[in-house]
């Protein structure tokens, strides 16, 4: 018979992930729970405002809530009813203490532990979903199998999905990777987890290893995503100050297969919950192996990205006649890449807060990231604030004296750019940190037009 399954941690990844895997196993009964109660509620909302905005996960949500897949909060009777446990509970880093800035905050994840453990009525595989250093499994199966009581096999099986696409690629992904322990226990293990996705992905994109290579494939795979984007932004500049185009150095570089096109676009640097924390988490761990040189590496691969958004404030100050005081920028994107409200990282966060203080008037619109935009900026909204949120771009660029994009939203290239620049104050400019607009048709409407690489 089919293992029912749960999922601890109803987030970006819990939510999503299990959707699908109800989805492709009809015959198994998938339950996500979390200690947030409000979050629940959003997953079990009657008119599907879920918690999270993802294309295509409400579809997904509709097909199967109710028939196999139920979110909770009762954490105690899913472990009971479940044989397969996910954590999929956040993992930011580390604000206090040792490895402070750096390391993982493993506190949810070892609260997990021990409640899986006080409720567990048999033999259980649990399976690590979060990102986590190397070495995680072991602290797990230390806290889990500290007793006779029941078994627990550990496994490790992270995920790679990436948010705004998370649907498409949970359905049809590269590959799936699982890890586990080589012995008989762990081998069994790692067979029932396979036959879950086996139910859908080609047997040959499912990837075993042992535990630790599956933790830190994870680790590297998003070192090496982050290091392109910091690579490319790295080039950038050089192209603002050498007359090149990134645009055609990227898509020249790209043809090399052996380089390959993605991640290869220039703009206001990676954000997201995990592209900083997880190269943080790698610095730390090579840093806590002796590996300095490594570590220094790593870093830089942050220190560039934070440099790209410094560097796109200065570059909007010089063209601005040096003082944007008063100025009223348009800042057209909060979420940290286009089709998700996430604002996790933004770069657009670092940005409001460098032209706040410059004493800008700031007016952010987004089409989805703006309720969250208000939480990450509440320290600076209020009755004196410089910066107001704006639903309608329209009206947020009204009077302005710059557009600033920060956010590749498809809406974007199709505004009326000639409506825009008849309401703003001259002369008008627009900075597409993401290339993503027509700069020849803005530069005939009148407009001043920077861009990221060129
Ligand atoms: P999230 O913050 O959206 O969700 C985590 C959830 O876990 C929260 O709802 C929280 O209430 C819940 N939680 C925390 N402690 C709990 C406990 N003791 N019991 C029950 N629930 C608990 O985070 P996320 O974006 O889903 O990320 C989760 C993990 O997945 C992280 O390690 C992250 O690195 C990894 N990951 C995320 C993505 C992504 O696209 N967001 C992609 C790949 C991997
Ligand atoms: C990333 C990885 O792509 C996923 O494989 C991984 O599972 C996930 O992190 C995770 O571990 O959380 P995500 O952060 O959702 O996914 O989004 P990406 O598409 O990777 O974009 C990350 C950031 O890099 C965005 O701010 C995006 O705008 C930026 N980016 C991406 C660029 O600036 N240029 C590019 O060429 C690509």
């Amino acid at each position: 018979m089919n293992k029912n399954i749960v999922c601890v941690g109803a987030g970006y990844i819990g939510g999503p992930t299990m959707a699908v895997i109800a989805k492709m196993n009809p015959d198994r009964k998938v339950i996500v729970v979390d200690i947030n109660e409000s979050r629940i509620a959003a997953w079990n909302s009657e008119d599907y405002s879920l918690p999270i905005y993802e294309p295509g996960l409400v579809d997904v949500v509709k097909e199967v809530r109710g028939k196999n897949l139920f979110f909770s909060t009762d954490i105690e009777g899913a472990v009971k009813e479940c044989d397969i446990i996910f954590v999929g509970v956040n993992t930011p880093t580390k604000t206090f203490g040792r490895g402070a800035g750096y390391a993982s905050d493993l506190q949810y994840w070892e609260a997990t532990a021990r409640s899986i453990k006080g409720y567990a009525n048999g033999d259980k595989i649990v399976v690590e979903k979060s990102t986590l250093p190397v070495r995680t499994a072991a602290a797990m199966e230390a806290i889990l199998n500290d007793s006779a009581e029941h078994r627990f096999a550990v496994l490790s099986n992270p995920e790679f999905l990436a948010e705004g696409t998370a649907i498409n690629d949970l359905v049809s992904p590269d590959r799936v990777l699982i890890g586990g322990p080589q012995d008989e226990f762990g081998l069994a293990a790692i067979q029932e987890v396979v036959d879950i996705y086996a139910s859908w992905v080609p047997r040959e994109k499912i990837l075993t290893t042992n535990v630790w290579s599956a933790e830190l494939t994870k680790l590297a795979a998003n070192a090496f995503l982050a290091q392109r984007v910091s690579s490319i932004n790295a080039i950038a500049g050089l192209c603002e100050a050498t007359g090149a185009d990134v645009e055609e150095v990227a898509r020249v570089m790209g043809a090399d297969h052996r380089i390959g096109p993605k991640f290869l676009k220039a703009g206001p640097g990676f954000g997201g919950s995990c592209f900083k924390k997880d190269v943080l988490n790698l610095v730390y761990l090579c840093e806590s192996f002796g590996l300095h040189t490594a570590a220094k590496y790593w870093e830089g691969v942050i220190k560039m990205n934070e440099h790209q958004q410094e560097r796109i404030v200065s570059r909007l100050i010089k063209e601005m006649f040096n003082t944007l005081a008063n100025k009223k920028v348009a800042v057209f994107g909060f979420a940290f890449k286009a089709d998700t409200g996430d604002t996790r990282e933004t770069p657009s966060g670092a940005v409001v807060r460098q032209l706040d203080e410059e004493h800008a008037k700031i007016a952010i619109t987004d089409p989805k990231a703006l309720p969250n935009a208000a939480k990450d900026l509440a320290d600076l909204l209020g009755e004196e604030s410089r910066i107001v949120l704006e639903p309608d771009p329209y009206k947020a660029a009204e009077g302005a004296d710059a557009v600033l994009l920060m956010t590749d939203w498809k809406l974007y290239p199709s505004l009326d750019w000639q409506r825009i620049y008849d309401s703003m104050r001259k002369p008008a400019l627009v900075f597409d940190t993401r290339n993503c607009l027509d700069r020849e048709a803005l530069k005939n409407i009148g407009f001043k037009v920077l861009n990221v690489g060129k």
